[in-house]
């Protein structure tokens, strides 16, 4: 389905949105543009948030000769997730809804070489003063029934635009190579073939959840040794 075909037949199953005045092609124009203003807004607030990763990681390289951070990921919602994921919550379908409701149209994810840099740099972005956390979920110290281990923070962040000073949350994922490894494959999985996961697979899959997790802290342990830290 093409992006057009897309906004009219949203429009055309959302009878409440529909205003008897404006023709359709006036109709899915404002919502384009309104879809486009919502989308500069968070790719610009994940903009901000890669900004200050990165100065942070080559603020380590620069005074300690190493890289907290592996690497950088982002991703924003399409419009068409954001729509499906606001019906599915039983929310009016608005711009205002999805800003309101959803906290995760914008998302980074962070990987990092050990567990103790995640909560390096989920400490720095908690200290920006300019920054706000709206949530944080800390799924490596409780992790998920699946096995999944990651730390969640969600950030309210500000973005200057031309005229004015707008903020936008973003949803980052900080985890290890090891987690990301499993959380990556562990997804594939369900998606792919969500119907030949029964609860030996399931058992499974934690099971090696738990044995990544073994060997992060053993190379956390290693990396303390070599670099002499207690
Ligand atoms: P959402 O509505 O899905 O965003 O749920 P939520 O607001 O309760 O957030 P939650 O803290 O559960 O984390 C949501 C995100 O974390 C998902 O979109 C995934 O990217 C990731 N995640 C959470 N649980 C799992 C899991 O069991 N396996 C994998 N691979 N990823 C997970
Ligand atoms: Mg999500």
């Amino acid at each position: 389905m093409s992006e057009m075909d897309f906004y009219v037949e949203t429009l055309e199953n959302l009878p409440a949105v529909i205003n008897g005045s404006e023709s359709m092609k006036e109709r899915v124009a404002s919502l384009v543009y309104d879809f486009m203003q919502l989308q500069h807004l968070y790719d610009s607030a994940i903009e901000v948030v890669k900004t200050y990763l990165n100065i942070i990681d080559s603020e380590f390289s620069m005074k300690f000769q190493r890289n907290p951070i592996h690497n950088i990921d982002s991703r924003l919602k399409s419009p068409q997730s954001i729509i499906g994921k606001l019906q599915k919550k039983g929310l009016p379908v608005s711009i205002e809804a999805a800003q309101k409701n959803l906290l995760d149209i914008a998302g980074i994810r962070v990987t990092c070489c050990y567990i103790n840099d995640i909560y390096a740099v989920a400490d720095m972005l908690c200290r920006r003063d300019d920054f706000t956390v709206i949530k944080q979920k800390d799924y490596i110290k409780k992790p998920k029934s699946s096995g999944y281990r990651s730390y969640h923070i969600i950030v309210n962040v500000p973005v200057y635009l031309s005229t004015a000073k707008t903020y936008a949350p973003v949803e980052i994922q900080i985890r290890t190579i090891a987690m990301d490894f499993w959380a990556s494959l562990e997804h594939q999985l369900k998606y792919k073939t969500a119907s030949a996961i029964t609860p030996e697979i399931s058992e499974e899959l934690r099971n090696c959840a738990d044995k990544i997790a073994e060997t992060d802290i053993q190379m956390q342990d290693i990396f303390m040794k070599i670099h002499d830290i207690d």
